[in-house]
């Protein structure tokens, strides 16, 4: 029997065409590159956006680990290499638009002395992270329901916090980052990402939330940013 091989596909001139089993469907990175987008310019179109969302995360949540490989080396590799460059050493991490939990749970043993809170939008991810955690007495790592945009903690709760394919609410992350915290971004993907936000967009929507742009890099597929919250912002 003839063997197929999925990440070869057939043009309509009957030529082999290259393409990256991983990437999502264009109809799906088309959509996300819109959400994110227009949550970055406009902010209160959140709203509208959100039900959305959130219904397809809920359904999406069974198979999202096997189809995404959210736990493989090379999805979390540019997370990794980012940590391995903020300078804050976190007491408290937070990680924005969680999912399943595993970037979460790789923060958890980077920062064995931190606690780490992971937060999503989705209740049937938030389900499935939690069931993850095992035996944690002490609650240092934990999950909970809410919206990037409009955080469930107050002001001031967090060193570091993180988000890996989600897009940006920045106004939130410096609400409740403390002073010379950090914020890392990754997209998995690069701009094939659906909740990659585009450079400048993601520099805009920084400036507007008084933080800095401090480093950034490619590797692998993914792409990484590390921002701060800007003296200004804390001393108004
Ligand atoms: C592409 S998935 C990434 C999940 C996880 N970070 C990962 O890399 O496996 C995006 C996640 O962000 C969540 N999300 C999207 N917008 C959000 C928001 N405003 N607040 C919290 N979670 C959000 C979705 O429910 C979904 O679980």
């Amino acid at each position: 029997m003839e063997e197929t091989d999925s990440s070869r596909w057939i043009d309509c001139n009957d030529r082999p065409v290259d393409r990256d089993p991983n990437l999502p469907p264009l109809r799906i990175r088309l959509a996300g590159h819109a959400v994110t987008r227009l949550v970055a310019a406009f902010p209160w179109s959140w709203a509208l956006l959100r039900p959305g969302v959130e219904a397809f995360f809920d359904s999406a949540a069974t198979s999202w680990d096997s189809r995404t490989a959210a736990g493989s080396y090379e999805y979390l590799e540019p997370l990794a290499v980012a940590l391995g460059k903020v300078e804050v050493r976190p007491e408290r991490v937070l990680d924005i638009g969680c999912g399943t939990g595993e970037a979460t749970l790789f923060l958890a043993r980077e920062f064995p002395m931190a606690g780490i809170r992971g937060v999503d939008l989705s209740e049937e991810m938030v389900r499935r992270a939690t069931r993850k955690v095992g035996l944690d007495p002490s609650a240092r790592v934990s999950f909970r329901v809410g919206d990037g945009s409009d955080l469930p903690w107050p002001e001031n709760s967090f060193d570091l916090v993180v988000q890996v394919n989600v897009p940006l609410f920045l106004r939130e992350v410096a609400r409740v980052l403390r002073e010379g915290g950090e914020f890392v971004s990754v997209s998995t993907l690069g701009a094939d990402t659906p909740f990659d936000t585009p450079e400048r967009w993601y520099k805009r929507a920084l400036s507007r939330a008084g933080m800095l742009p401090a480093a950034s890099g490619r590797v692998g597929t993914g792409t990484w940013r590390i921002a701060r919250l800007s003296g200004d912002e804390r001393s108004s």
